[in-house]
Protein backbone atom coordinates (compact mmCIF):
# COMPACT_ATOMS: atom_id res chain seq x y z
CA UNK A 1 0.00 0.00 0.00
CA UNK A 2 1.12 3.33 -0.80
CA UNK A 3 0.92 5.95 1.54
CA UNK A 4 0.99 9.78 0.87
CA UNK A 5 1.98 12.33 3.33
CA UNK A 6 2.23 16.18 3.13
CA UNK A 7 3.52 18.12 6.27
CA UNK A 8 4.35 21.56 6.47
CA UNK A 9 6.97 22.19 8.77
CA UNK A 10 10.77 23.64 8.91
CA UNK A 11 13.27 20.99 7.44
CA UNK A 12 15.40 21.96 10.46
CA UNK A 13 13.29 19.54 12.68
CA UNK A 14 11.71 16.78 11.15
CA UNK A 15 11.22 14.54 14.42
CA UNK A 16 8.16 13.12 12.60
CA UNK A 17 10.33 11.52 10.41
CA UNK A 18 12.00 8.28 12.31
CA UNK A 19 15.78 7.54 11.37
CA UNK A 20 17.28 5.94 8.67
CA UNK A 21 13.67 5.60 7.02
CA UNK A 22 13.67 7.59 3.56
CA UNK A 23 14.80 6.04 0.23
CA UNK A 24 15.73 9.35 -1.41
CA UNK A 25 15.35 13.15 -0.85
CA UNK A 26 15.17 15.73 -3.65
CA UNK A 27 15.18 19.23 -2.11
CA UNK A 28 14.68 22.74 -3.63
CA UNK A 29 15.83 25.24 -1.05
CA UNK A 30 16.15 29.03 -1.16
CA UNK A 31 19.42 30.69 -2.90
CA UNK A 32 20.46 32.38 -0.39
CA UNK A 33 18.97 36.05 -1.36
CA UNK A 34 16.96 35.60 -4.46
CA UNK A 35 13.67 35.12 -3.08
CA UNK A 36 12.06 36.16 0.23
CA UNK A 37 9.45 33.43 0.15
CA UNK A 38 7.66 34.53 3.61
CA UNK A 39 7.08 38.04 2.72
CA UNK A 40 6.27 37.30 -0.60
CA UNK A 41 3.85 34.61 0.96
CA UNK A 42 2.20 36.97 3.38
CA UNK A 43 -1.17 37.42 1.49
CA UNK A 44 -1.80 33.61 1.40
CA UNK A 45 -0.85 33.05 4.57
CA UNK A 46 -2.86 35.59 6.22
CA UNK A 47 -5.91 34.04 4.38
CA UNK A 48 -4.62 30.00 5.22
CA UNK A 49 -3.90 31.28 8.96
CA UNK A 50 -0.41 29.83 8.84
CA UNK A 51 2.58 32.01 9.14
CA UNK A 52 5.94 31.24 8.30
CA UNK A 53 8.51 31.33 11.38
CA UNK A 54 10.90 33.63 10.03
CA UNK A 55 13.44 32.50 12.57
CA UNK A 56 13.63 28.97 10.84
CA UNK A 57 13.46 30.30 7.13
CA UNK A 58 16.80 29.90 5.53
CA UNK A 59 17.12 32.93 3.44
CA UNK A 60 19.50 35.94 3.63
CA UNK A 61 17.80 39.24 4.39
CA UNK A 62 19.84 42.30 6.11
CA UNK A 63 16.10 42.96 8.01
CA UNK A 64 16.33 40.25 10.04
CA UNK A 65 20.12 40.13 10.69
CA UNK A 66 20.33 36.89 8.04
CA UNK A 67 23.70 36.96 6.00
CA UNK A 68 25.53 33.81 4.74
CA UNK A 69 26.77 32.43 7.46
CA UNK A 70 23.54 32.64 9.58
CA UNK A 71 21.73 31.24 6.15
CA UNK A 72 24.48 28.29 6.15
CA UNK A 73 23.62 27.49 9.75
CA UNK A 74 20.15 27.39 9.10
CA UNK A 75 21.12 24.60 5.75
CA UNK A 76 23.37 22.54 7.50
CA UNK A 77 20.71 21.99 10.59
CA UNK A 78 18.27 20.98 7.11
CA UNK A 79 20.96 18.80 5.93
CA UNK A 80 21.30 16.84 9.49
CA UNK A 81 18.03 16.15 9.57
CA UNK A 82 17.85 14.99 5.95
CA UNK A 83 20.90 13.13 6.40
CA UNK A 84 19.75 11.27 9.83
CA UNK A 85 16.24 9.89 7.99
CA UNK A 86 17.58 9.01 4.64
CA UNK A 87 18.81 5.56 4.96
CA UNK A 88 22.46 5.30 4.69
CA UNK A 89 24.01 4.41 1.06
CA UNK A 90 20.52 6.56 -0.40
CA UNK A 91 21.07 9.70 -2.16
CA UNK A 92 19.63 13.20 -2.30
CA UNK A 93 19.57 15.46 -4.68
CA UNK A 94 19.90 19.16 -4.25
CA UNK A 95 18.75 21.99 -6.78
CA UNK A 96 20.71 24.87 -6.41
CA UNK A 97 21.17 28.06 -8.02
CA UNK A 98 24.53 29.47 -7.49
CA UNK A 99 23.74 33.55 -7.90
CA UNK A 100 26.48 33.74 -5.74
CA UNK A 101 30.14 32.04 -4.63
CA UNK A 102 29.90 32.43 -1.23
CA UNK A 103 26.06 31.15 -0.99
CA UNK A 104 27.32 28.16 -3.10
CA UNK A 105 29.97 27.74 -0.77
CA UNK A 106 28.19 27.67 2.42
CA UNK A 107 25.58 24.50 0.91
CA UNK A 108 28.57 22.50 0.09
CA UNK A 109 30.06 23.06 3.58
CA UNK A 110 26.35 22.28 5.15
CA UNK A 111 26.04 19.40 3.16
CA UNK A 112 29.68 18.06 4.25
CA UNK A 113 29.16 18.75 7.45
CA UNK A 114 25.97 16.99 8.16
CA UNK A 115 27.39 13.82 7.50
CA UNK A 116 26.67 13.70 3.11
CA UNK A 117 29.21 12.96 0.59
CA UNK A 118 29.16 15.12 -2.26
CA UNK A 119 29.31 12.78 -5.47
CA UNK A 120 28.72 14.71 -8.71
CA UNK A 121 27.51 18.38 -9.84
CA UNK A 122 25.94 19.05 -12.88
CA UNK A 123 24.63 22.06 -14.75
CA UNK A 124 20.88 21.79 -15.37
CA UNK A 125 19.64 23.23 -18.67
CA UNK A 126 16.26 23.89 -17.92
CA UNK A 127 15.87 24.67 -21.49
CA UNK A 128 17.26 21.69 -23.04
CA UNK A 129 16.42 19.64 -19.66
CA UNK A 130 19.97 18.09 -19.98
CA UNK A 131 22.52 18.02 -17.49
CA UNK A 132 25.86 18.29 -18.28
CA UNK A 133 28.80 17.40 -15.53
CA UNK A 134 30.36 20.85 -14.15
CA UNK A 135 33.97 20.64 -15.16
CA UNK A 136 35.37 23.22 -12.73
CA UNK A 137 35.15 26.05 -10.54
CA UNK A 138 31.63 27.45 -9.95
CA UNK A 139 29.33 29.17 -12.65
CA UNK A 140 25.97 31.32 -12.28
CA UNK A 141 24.04 28.48 -13.41
CA UNK A 142 21.14 26.20 -12.12
CA UNK A 143 22.81 23.15 -10.49
CA UNK A 144 21.84 19.29 -9.51
CA UNK A 145 23.98 18.40 -6.48
CA UNK A 146 24.22 14.24 -5.93
CA UNK A 147 25.62 13.18 -2.62
CA UNK A 148 24.49 10.67 -0.38
CA UNK A 149 25.23 9.10 2.96
CA UNK A 150 27.95 6.53 3.73
CA UNK A 151 26.62 3.43 3.89
CA UNK A 152 28.14 -0.58 4.30
CA UNK A 153 29.18 0.66 7.76
CA UNK A 154 31.83 3.01 6.68
CA UNK A 155 30.91 5.45 9.52
CA UNK A 156 31.07 2.76 12.02
CA UNK A 157 34.15 1.53 10.75
CA UNK A 158 35.77 4.73 10.05
CA UNK A 159 35.63 5.44 14.11
CA UNK A 160 37.93 2.58 14.33
CA UNK A 161 40.28 2.73 11.46
CA UNK A 162 40.46 6.06 11.50
CA UNK A 163 43.86 7.58 10.63
CA UNK A 164 44.81 4.69 9.19
CA UNK A 165 45.70 4.11 5.83
CA UNK A 166 43.00 1.26 5.61
CA UNK A 167 40.42 4.29 6.58
CA UNK A 168 41.39 5.95 3.63
CA UNK A 169 40.75 2.65 0.90
CA UNK A 170 37.85 1.66 3.00
CA UNK A 171 36.26 5.48 2.20
CA UNK A 172 37.51 5.53 -1.61
CA UNK A 173 36.49 1.78 -1.84
CA UNK A 174 33.01 2.78 -0.61
CA UNK A 175 33.21 5.92 -2.57
CA UNK A 176 34.05 4.37 -5.62
CA UNK A 177 31.06 2.22 -5.30
CA UNK A 178 28.86 4.71 -5.29
CA UNK A 179 29.55 6.71 -8.27
CA UNK A 180 28.59 6.56 -12.24
CA UNK A 181 30.27 3.84 -13.82
CA UNK A 182 30.15 5.45 -17.45
CA UNK A 183 28.36 8.26 -18.85
CA UNK A 184 27.80 8.87 -22.32
CA UNK A 185 25.99 11.91 -24.76
CA UNK A 186 25.93 11.82 -28.37
CA UNK A 187 28.01 9.07 -28.82
CA UNK A 188 30.89 10.58 -26.81
CA UNK A 189 31.81 9.14 -23.12
CA UNK A 190 32.16 11.72 -20.61
CA UNK A 191 35.43 11.41 -18.34
CA UNK A 192 33.98 11.94 -14.49
CA UNK A 193 35.45 14.40 -12.76
CA UNK A 194 34.77 12.62 -9.15
CA UNK A 195 36.40 9.95 -10.38
CA UNK A 196 39.81 11.59 -10.95
CA UNK A 197 42.83 11.20 -8.56
CA UNK A 198 42.99 14.88 -6.87
CA UNK A 199 39.01 14.92 -6.60
CA UNK A 200 39.29 11.48 -5.07
CA UNK A 201 41.65 13.25 -2.89
CA UNK A 202 39.59 15.86 -1.99
CA UNK A 203 36.77 14.14 -1.15
CA UNK A 204 38.73 11.61 1.40
CA UNK A 205 40.46 14.61 2.84
CA UNK A 206 37.20 16.32 3.45
CA UNK A 207 35.48 13.18 4.75
CA UNK A 208 38.42 12.74 7.47
CA UNK A 209 38.55 16.52 8.45
CA UNK A 210 34.88 16.40 8.77
CA UNK A 211 34.79 13.97 11.22
CA UNK A 212 37.86 15.67 13.22
CA UNK A 213 40.14 12.94 11.88
CA UNK A 214 43.69 13.62 10.72
CA UNK A 215 44.58 12.66 7.22
CA UNK A 216 47.24 9.81 7.06
CA UNK A 217 48.61 10.24 3.47
CA UNK A 218 50.23 13.27 1.17
CA UNK A 219 48.78 13.61 -1.95
CA UNK A 220 51.67 12.20 -3.61
CA UNK A 221 51.23 9.06 -1.39
CA UNK A 222 47.63 8.79 -2.08
CA UNK A 223 48.06 9.06 -5.65
CA UNK A 224 50.42 5.82 -5.43
CA UNK A 225 48.03 4.00 -3.51
CA UNK A 226 45.26 4.51 -5.59
CA UNK A 227 47.23 3.04 -8.45
CA UNK A 228 48.15 0.31 -6.49
CA UNK A 229 44.71 -0.56 -5.87
CA UNK A 230 42.31 0.15 -8.48
CA UNK A 231 42.22 -0.05 -12.17
CA UNK A 232 42.81 3.13 -13.89
CA UNK A 233 40.74 4.07 -17.29
CA UNK A 234 41.08 7.43 -19.49
CA UNK A 235 42.55 9.15 -16.35
CA UNK A 236 39.37 7.85 -13.65
CA UNK A 237 40.14 4.81 -10.80
CA UNK A 238 37.43 2.03 -10.90
CA UNK A 239 36.67 -0.78 -8.27
CA UNK A 240 37.92 -3.93 -10.58
CA UNK A 241 34.20 -4.97 -11.27
CA UNK A 242 33.14 -1.63 -12.42
CA UNK A 243 36.27 -1.41 -14.72
CA UNK A 244 34.98 -4.48 -16.13
CA UNK A 245 31.61 -2.62 -17.19
CA UNK A 246 32.93 0.54 -18.14
CA UNK A 247 35.17 -1.58 -20.69
CA UNK A 248 32.68 -3.11 -21.93
CA UNK A 249 30.38 0.25 -22.39
CA UNK A 250 33.19 2.36 -23.82
CA UNK A 251 33.11 0.23 -26.95
CA UNK A 252 29.74 1.69 -27.73
CA UNK A 253 30.99 5.01 -27.71
CA UNK A 254 33.13 6.60 -31.11
CA UNK A 255 35.92 8.29 -28.30
CA UNK A 256 35.76 10.08 -24.67
CA UNK A 257 35.52 13.53 -24.24
CA UNK A 258 38.06 14.99 -22.53
CA UNK A 259 37.65 17.54 -19.60
CA UNK A 260 38.19 21.12 -20.54
CA UNK A 261 40.94 22.43 -17.80
CA UNK A 262 40.29 26.63 -16.96
CA UNK A 263 43.46 28.39 -15.91
CA UNK A 264 42.52 30.46 -13.06
CA UNK A 265 45.17 30.03 -10.51
CA UNK A 266 47.87 27.93 -9.41
CA UNK A 267 46.01 24.64 -8.71
CA UNK A 268 44.33 24.37 -12.20
CA UNK A 269 47.23 25.59 -13.99
CA UNK A 270 49.18 22.30 -12.47
CA UNK A 271 46.02 20.23 -13.64
CA UNK A 272 46.30 22.05 -17.04
CA UNK A 273 50.24 21.61 -17.40
CA UNK A 274 49.60 17.47 -16.21
CA UNK A 275 46.91 17.51 -18.78
CA UNK A 276 49.33 18.74 -21.90
CA UNK A 277 52.50 16.97 -20.61
CA UNK A 278 50.51 13.77 -20.28
CA UNK A 279 49.11 13.78 -23.98
CA UNK A 280 53.17 15.47 -24.75
CA UNK A 281 56.07 15.90 -22.78
CA UNK A 282 58.00 19.16 -24.14
CA UNK A 283 60.15 21.82 -23.23
CA UNK A 284 58.99 24.77 -21.04
CA UNK A 285 59.73 26.68 -24.85
CA UNK A 286 56.85 24.61 -26.41
CA UNK A 287 54.42 24.99 -23.35
CA UNK A 288 55.33 28.82 -23.07
CA UNK A 289 52.75 30.57 -25.64
CA UNK A 290 50.40 27.90 -24.70
CA UNK A 291 50.35 29.16 -21.25
CA UNK A 292 50.34 32.61 -22.33
CA UNK A 293 46.79 32.09 -23.51
CA UNK A 294 45.44 30.23 -20.84
CA UNK A 295 46.41 32.37 -18.04
CA UNK A 296 44.34 35.51 -19.26
CA UNK A 297 41.52 34.55 -16.52
CA UNK A 298 43.95 34.50 -13.50
CA UNK A 299 42.28 35.31 -10.33
CA UNK A 300 43.42 38.86 -9.44
CA UNK A 301 44.19 37.89 -5.35
CA UNK A 302 46.36 34.67 -6.46
CA UNK A 303 49.84 35.39 -6.87
CA UNK A 304 50.81 34.53 -10.75
CA UNK A 305 53.77 32.20 -10.94
CA UNK A 306 55.62 31.81 -13.50
CA UNK A 307 55.62 29.04 -16.11
CA UNK A 308 59.35 27.49 -14.70
CA UNK A 309 57.98 28.03 -10.89
CA UNK A 310 54.99 25.64 -11.91
CA UNK A 311 57.06 22.62 -13.64
CA UNK A 312 59.91 22.32 -11.17
CA UNK A 313 57.71 22.30 -8.69
CA UNK A 314 55.50 20.23 -9.76
CA UNK A 315 56.87 18.51 -12.79
CA UNK A 316 60.28 16.84 -13.99
CA UNK A 317 62.74 17.99 -16.92
CA UNK A 318 64.96 15.09 -18.71
CA UNK A 319 68.33 16.46 -18.99
CA UNK A 320 69.56 14.46 -21.93
CA UNK A 321 71.59 12.05 -19.02
CA UNK A 322 71.27 9.19 -18.10
CA UNK A 323 68.23 6.90 -18.25
CA UNK A 324 65.47 8.34 -20.51
CA UNK A 325 62.28 8.40 -18.86
CA UNK A 326 59.52 5.91 -20.33
CA UNK A 327 56.70 8.46 -20.86
CA UNK A 328 59.28 10.82 -23.39
CA UNK A 329 60.38 7.75 -24.23
CA UNK A 330 57.22 6.11 -25.48
CA UNK A 331 55.91 9.32 -26.39
CA UNK A 332 58.75 9.50 -28.99
CA UNK A 333 58.69 6.42 -30.65
CA UNK A 334 55.02 6.84 -30.97
CA UNK A 335 54.97 9.88 -32.92
CA UNK A 336 58.21 9.95 -35.10
CA UNK A 337 58.89 7.31 -37.45
CA UNK A 338 62.52 7.95 -37.74
CA UNK A 339 62.34 7.39 -33.66
CA UNK A 340 61.17 3.94 -33.50
CA UNK A 341 62.79 0.88 -32.39
CA UNK A 342 65.43 2.75 -30.66
CA UNK A 343 67.04 1.87 -27.71
CA UNK A 344 66.60 4.31 -24.38
CA UNK A 345 70.40 5.52 -24.56
CA UNK A 346 70.43 6.06 -28.90
CA UNK A 347 71.84 9.87 -29.07
CA UNK A 348 69.69 11.61 -31.34
CA UNK A 349 67.06 10.08 -29.15
CA UNK A 350 68.21 11.42 -26.04
CA UNK A 351 69.10 14.84 -28.09
CA UNK A 352 65.16 14.96 -29.08
CA UNK A 353 64.00 14.19 -25.64
CA UNK A 354 66.39 16.65 -23.97
CA UNK A 355 64.81 19.54 -21.35
CA UNK A 356 61.35 17.97 -22.05
CA UNK A 357 58.95 18.04 -18.88
CA UNK A 358 57.00 15.23 -18.43
CA UNK A 359 54.48 13.90 -15.34
CA UNK A 360 56.06 11.95 -12.92
CA UNK A 361 54.99 8.47 -12.12
CA UNK A 362 53.36 8.12 -8.40
CA UNK A 363 56.27 6.20 -7.15
CA UNK A 364 58.54 9.40 -8.04
CA UNK A 365 56.04 12.18 -7.03
CA UNK A 366 56.54 11.73 -3.37
CA UNK A 367 60.05 13.68 -3.53
CA UNK A 368 58.63 16.26 -5.49
CA UNK A 369 56.08 16.69 -3.34
CA UNK A 370 57.59 16.35 -0.11
CA UNK A 371 59.87 19.81 -2.13
CA UNK A 372 56.78 21.88 -2.85
CA UNK A 373 55.01 21.79 0.69
CA UNK A 374 58.19 23.02 1.95
CA UNK A 375 58.30 25.92 -0.20
CA UNK A 376 54.56 26.33 1.04
CA UNK A 377 54.73 26.58 3.54
CA UNK A 378 57.71 28.68 3.79
CA UNK A 379 55.22 31.07 2.06
CA UNK A 380 52.95 30.26 4.75
CA UNK A 381 54.85 31.16 7.71
CA UNK A 382 55.96 34.54 5.82
CA UNK A 383 51.71 35.33 5.45
CA UNK A 384 51.68 34.21 9.06
CA UNK A 385 54.56 36.54 10.38
CA UNK A 386 53.45 39.47 7.89
CA UNK A 387 52.28 42.84 9.80
CA UNK A 388 50.13 43.68 6.54
CA UNK A 389 46.60 43.75 8.15
CA UNK A 390 45.08 42.51 4.66
CA UNK A 391 46.82 39.34 2.27
CA UNK A 392 45.77 41.48 -1.22
CA UNK A 393 47.69 38.78 -3.57
CA UNK A 394 48.65 35.31 -2.12
CA UNK A 395 49.36 31.90 -3.01
CA UNK A 396 46.39 30.12 -2.29
CA UNK A 397 48.20 26.59 -2.29
CA UNK A 398 50.45 28.45 0.55
CA UNK A 399 47.39 29.15 2.63
CA UNK A 400 45.83 25.55 2.24
CA UNK A 401 48.92 23.66 3.01
CA UNK A 402 49.59 26.06 6.21
CA UNK A 403 45.95 25.69 7.03
CA UNK A 404 45.88 21.57 6.72
CA UNK A 405 49.77 21.48 8.63
CA UNK A 406 47.99 23.60 11.38
CA UNK A 407 44.87 21.75 11.65
CA UNK A 408 46.64 18.06 11.98
CA UNK A 409 48.85 19.58 14.75
CA UNK A 410 45.13 21.03 16.46
CA UNK A 411 46.95 24.90 15.93
CA UNK A 412 43.34 26.34 15.15
CA UNK A 413 45.36 30.24 16.15
CA UNK A 414 47.03 30.08 13.61
CA UNK A 415 44.10 29.28 10.89
CA UNK A 416 41.83 31.97 12.99
CA UNK A 417 44.67 34.36 12.94
CA UNK A 418 45.92 33.64 9.26
CA UNK A 419 42.01 33.57 7.69
CA UNK A 420 41.84 36.92 9.86
CA UNK A 421 44.25 38.65 7.28
CA UNK A 422 42.79 36.97 4.02
CA UNK A 423 39.50 39.10 2.24
CA UNK A 424 36.46 37.53 3.22
CA UNK A 425 35.13 36.98 0.37
CA UNK A 426 37.90 34.91 -0.76
CA UNK A 427 37.42 33.14 2.81
CA UNK A 428 34.14 32.16 1.82
CA UNK A 429 34.67 31.20 -1.69
CA UNK A 430 37.68 28.97 -1.68
CA UNK A 431 35.99 25.65 -0.49
CA UNK A 432 39.16 23.73 1.12
CA UNK A 433 40.23 27.37 3.29
CA UNK A 434 36.32 27.69 4.18
CA UNK A 435 37.11 23.69 5.25
CA UNK A 436 39.60 24.53 7.23
CA UNK A 437 38.84 27.59 9.05
CA UNK A 438 35.31 26.77 9.67
CA UNK A 439 36.45 23.56 11.41
CA UNK A 440 39.43 25.30 13.51
CA UNK A 441 36.63 27.90 14.92
CA UNK A 442 34.51 24.96 15.44
CA UNK A 443 37.53 22.87 17.40
CA UNK A 444 38.60 25.83 18.91
CA UNK A 445 35.09 26.65 20.60
CA UNK A 446 35.39 23.18 22.17
CA UNK A 447 38.88 24.05 23.85
C1 LIG B 1 13.23 27.35 -4.23
S1 LIG B 1 11.80 27.31 -3.26
C2 LIG B 1 11.10 25.76 -3.59
C3 LIG B 1 10.07 25.84 -4.62
C4 LIG B 1 9.31 24.52 -4.83
N1 LIG B 1 10.19 23.48 -5.33
C5 LIG B 1 8.19 24.75 -5.82
O1 LIG B 1 8.34 24.35 -6.98
O2 LIG B 1 7.20 25.36 -5.41
C6 LIG B 1 12.41 27.15 -1.61
C7 LIG B 1 11.35 26.94 -0.54
O3 LIG B 1 11.99 26.61 0.72
C8 LIG B 1 11.16 27.15 1.77
N2 LIG B 1 11.94 27.19 3.03
C9 LIG B 1 12.78 28.16 3.52
N3 LIG B 1 13.29 27.81 4.70
C10 LIG B 1 12.76 26.59 5.01
C11 LIG B 1 12.90 25.72 6.12
N4 LIG B 1 13.68 25.99 7.15
N5 LIG B 1 12.22 24.55 6.09
C12 LIG B 1 11.42 24.22 5.01
N6 LIG B 1 11.28 25.02 3.94
C13 LIG B 1 11.92 26.20 3.94
C14 LIG B 1 10.75 28.50 1.23
O4 LIG B 1 9.60 28.95 1.90
C15 LIG B 1 10.49 28.15 -0.25
O5 LIG B 1 9.16 27.82 -0.44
Amino acid sequence: MKVLVITTQSSTDLRLIPDNSIDYVFVDPPFGRNLQYSELNQIWEAWLRIRTQRMHEAVMDSSCKKGVLEYSHIMRKVFSELCRVLKPGHWMSIAFHNSSNAVWMGIQEALLSAGFVVADVRTLDKERQSYKQIRQGTVKQDLVISAYRPNDGLEERFQIESATEEGVWDFVRSHLKQLPVFVSSDGHGEVIAERQNYLLFDRMVAFHVQRGVSVPLSAAEFYAGLEQRFPTRDGMYFLPNQAADYDKKRMTVRAILQLQIFVSDEASAIQWLKQQLTKKPQTAGELNPQFMQEIGAWQKNERLLELDELLEQNYLRYDGKGEMPSQIHSYLSTNFKELRNLSKDNESLRSKAKDRWYVPDPNKASDLEKLRERTLLHEFSEYRESKQKRLKVFRFEAVRAGFKKAWQERDYTTIITVAGKIPENILQEDPKLLMWYDQALTRKGEE
